[in-house]
C-alpha cells in the first residue's frame, strides 16, 4: 500500500483556522501531524481525527518560537516518514496596542510567533522537501499585512507583511527544487474565541453587512483554499498571495 502524504500544521488545536485545516487535510487523505503550543488540546484533536477518520494521527506539543522544538519535530518526521509533503504555518498571535504605547514585549512576542516561527519551520522543512524534490508550504498571513483598518495592531501587521515577503523569496529559491510556497491573507474569520472578544451583534450585524456574500468567513473557507493550494490543481501556483475576505478586502 502506498504511504499517505504527510502534512505538518502548526497551531492546529485552537478554535479556528488551524483545526479546520488539519481536519480538511485529513479528509483529503493526508497523514496530518497535529501540532500546537497547547499540548492537551493538541492531543484531543489528534484523538478526534483518529476516531473520525479511522486511522492514527500523531501530535506534538510545539511552540513555534522555540527553534529547538521545531528542529526536533521536523527531525522526527524525517526519521519516521522520510518526507514532508506539506507545511502549513498557521500560528499567529496579536495584542492590540497603539504604536506610541506598544511595549517592546508585545512587539517582540508578535514578531516571534507570527514571523520568526514561520521562518523556523520553513528553515527546517525546506531541506527535507528539497531532498525529495517535492513539497508545498502555505503560510497564513492576514489582510493586516496591507490594510490600514487594523489600527493598534502594528506588530501583527508588520509580522504578517514579513510573512508575505518571506513567502515570495522562498518561492523564488525553491521552485526549481520542486517546492511551492504561497500565502493566504484571510479577512475576519469567525471562531468561538473571537466571539467572546467582539460584541454579540458584531458578526451578525456589522461584519455580515460588509461581506459581499452576506456572511462572515468560516475556518472551513480558509481550509478549502489550503486544500487547493496543496493539491494537484495548483502546480503552477507559487509565490502568490491569496486573499479570502468575502470581498471586503480585495487587493491586486
Ligand atoms: N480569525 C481571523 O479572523 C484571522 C484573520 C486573519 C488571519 N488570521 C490568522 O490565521 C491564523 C489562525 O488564526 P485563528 O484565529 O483561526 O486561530 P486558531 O485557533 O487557528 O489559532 C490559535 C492557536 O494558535 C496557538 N498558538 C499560539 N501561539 C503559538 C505558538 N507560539 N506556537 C504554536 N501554536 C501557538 C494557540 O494555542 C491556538 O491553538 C493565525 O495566523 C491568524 O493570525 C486569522
Amino acid at each position: 500500500m502506498q504511504e499517505r502524504p504527510t502534512a505538518l500544521v502548526t497551531a492546529a488545536a485552537g478554535a479556528g483556522i488551524g483545526a479546520a485545516i488539519a481536519t480538511r487535510l485529513a479528509s483529503d487523505g493526508f497523514d496530518v501531524i497535529v501540532t500546537d503550543v497547547h499540548e492537551r488540546r493538541c492531543q484531543e484533536l489528534a484523538a478526534k481525527l483518529s476516531a473520525d477518520f479511522g486511522r492514527e494521527f500523531t501530535h506534538h506539543a510545539l511552540d513555534v518560537t522555540d527553534e529547538a522544538q521545531v528542529e526536533a519535530v521536523v527531525g522526527e518526521i524525517a526519521a519516521t516518514k522520510g518526507r514532508l509533503d506539506v507545511l502549513v504555518n498557521n500560528a499567529g498571535w496579536s495584542k492590540i496596542e497603539p504604536v506610541a504605547e506598544m511595549s517592546s514585549d508585545t512587539w517582540r512576542r508578535c514578531l516571534d510567533v507570527d514571523l520568526n516561527g514561520t521562518f523556523y519551520t520553513m528553515r527546517h522543512a525546506l531541506p527535507l522537501m528539497q531532498k525529495n524534490k517535492s513539497g508545498v508550504i502555505v503560510n497564513i498571513s492576514s489582510i493586516a499585512a496591507y490594510e490600514t483598518s487594523t489600527e493598534h495592531g502594528a506588530a501583527y501587521s508588520a509580522a504578517k507583511a514579513g510573512v508575505l515577503a518571506l513567502t515570495r523569496v522562498a518561492a523564488a529559491e525553491n521552485g526549481r527544487h520542486g517546492v511551492r510556497v504561497n500565502a493566504i491573507t484571510p479577512g475576519l474569520i469567525y471562531n468561538d474565541f473571537l466571539r467572546k472578544i467582539y460584541p454579540d451583534d458584531f458578526f451578525s450585524g456589522y461584519a455580515e453587512s460588509r461581506s459581499l456574500v452576506g456572511r462572515v468567513g468560516r475556518p472551513e473557507d480558509v481550509a478549502g483554499l489550503v486544500s487547493f493550494l496543496v493539491g494537484p490543481d495548483s502546480g503552477y501556483v507559487t509565490g502568490e498571495v491569496y486573499g479570502i475576505s468575502g470581498g471586503v478586502h480585495p487587493h491586486g
